[in-house]
């Protein structure tokens, strides 16, 4: 049978390029990068290396502001837990953080575990009809003891892009105005094809991550701007600016630099390559028998994306019957599709039952017409 992967917003499979590029890490290579001797100093040097691509990448302004971390979910945890930690136990000021209520599950658990333990007030913003986060919201829900906005960068379900700039221009005017400074924080997790530029982005936390880019499992980063205050969460010796202990993934960190390297180079050719696979897919929708709506706003979101409503089949349906026939689908981020549950963000834009009937198509560089055709074959015998 047929394997066909329309899930690359889950994860990518690792670019040839990047193995490669780890490879001598894990055996020749092997030091430990806090050791002294050459051993030690050679793997030390693959990370200062790695760093260093990273930040010409992101345009950050210090290597320091660039800390690996173990996945996104970890990265989203030391932002916000580092912040609200700080202001809580060393400023005794009970934060408040103003967050969308369509972010990662790695970002509503967080704020929600916060929220039980008593340290936090919150705002959740809607979005709009078209599934943006309003800006201007953002602003009219500052409060005098907000301490941090995190706003994700792209949708993990829809893969609307959010305002960010606009996000932060409008903080910028609330925090020249006020003592304490209001933190902005973005999950680009599936941002890989957009802007990167931190300083363009206008933000002070960003959170990345490895296996959405063809890069390996097990790391990811969270840019920290100079001067934001962050407690760390996990404690040991000093790796990673003293803000993340523990012995550095060497080969992980070398391959997320290598796979970030090579999507920034070849940006334009993917975003042309998945320009014309989207297109060609939706073109594919006016064939099937009933009319299908869609989800995604065309015209603002990533080219990976496309979230389609079914009228007539449940998203279950749909997954079971693909997955039979060797395709794979999502009806939302992976952790919720595994639970079965309805996609959360298409029920906050679109209503209960158009959540109950839609699925998520993502298409990476390696996505063919062909499998587009065949899919469309199979929709067609089963709608
Ligand atoms: C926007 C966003 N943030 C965070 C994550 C979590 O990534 P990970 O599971 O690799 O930690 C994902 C994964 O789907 C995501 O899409």
């Amino acid at each position: 049978m047929k394997k066909i992967y329309f899930d690359f917003a889950a994860t990518t499979p690792m670019r040839k390029e990047v193995l490669e590029a780890m490879k001598p890490y894990f055996q020749k290579k092997f030091g430990n990068p806090s050791s002294l001797h050459f051993f030690g100093q050679e793997a030390l040097k693959a990370i200062d290396e790695s760093r260093e691509k990273i930040k010409n990448i992101l345009n950050t302004d210090f290597l320091r502001e660039i800390i690996f971390t173990s996945s996104a979910t970890e990265s989203n945890n030391l932002a916000i837990k580092g912040i609200i930690f700080y202001y809580y136990f060393l400023k005794k000021i009970k934060p408040h953080l103003i967050v969308s209520s369509i972010e990662h599950p790695s970002i509503l658990e967080v704020i929600s575990d916060l929220i039980d333990l008593g340290l936090i007030e919150v705002t959740y913003l809607k979005p709009e009809k078209d599934s943006l986060i309003d800006p201007q919201k953002v602003k009219d829900n500052i409060k005098e003891n907000t301490i941090l906005v995190t706003i994700h960068y792209v949708n993990s379900e829809l893969g609307t892009i959010q305002k960010i700039p606009e996000i932060s221009k409008l903080i910028q005017e609330v925090n020249q105005l006020r003592k304490e400074k209001i933190y902005f924080h973005t999950d680009a997790a599936q941002a890989s094809l957009e802007n990167l530029d931190v300083k363009n982005l206008g933000v002070d936390l960003m959170t990345l991550s490895s296996h959405k880019i063809y890069g390996p499992k097990g790391i990811a980063l969270l840019y920290v701007k100079k001067g934001t205050p962050l407690l760390r969460i996990i404690s040991g010796s000093q790796q990673e600016y003293s803000l993340r202990a523990g012995t550095e993934a060497v080969p992980l960190i070398v391959g997320f630099a290598k796979a970030l390297e090579l999507i920034s180079q070849e940006k334009e050719q993917i975003r042309n390559h998945l320009k014309e696979i989207r297109g060609y897919f939706l073109n594919k929708t006016k064939e099937l028998p009933e009319k299908i709506l869609i989800n995604t706003p065309l015209e603002n979101s990533s080219l990976k994306f496309l979230n389609l409503y079914f009228p007539t089949k449940t998203s279950q349906e749909l997954m079971l019957y693909l997955d039979s026939q060797g395709i794979a689908v999502s009806s939302g981020t992976a952790c919720q599709s595994r639970a079965n549950e309805p996609s959360y963000v298409v029920y906050d834009v679109y209503g209960k039952e158009r959540s109950e009937r839609s699925l998520r198509f993502s298409f990476g560089r390696e996505t063919k017409k062909e499998e587009v055709d065949y899919l469309f074959n199979c929709l067609k015998k089963f709608i």
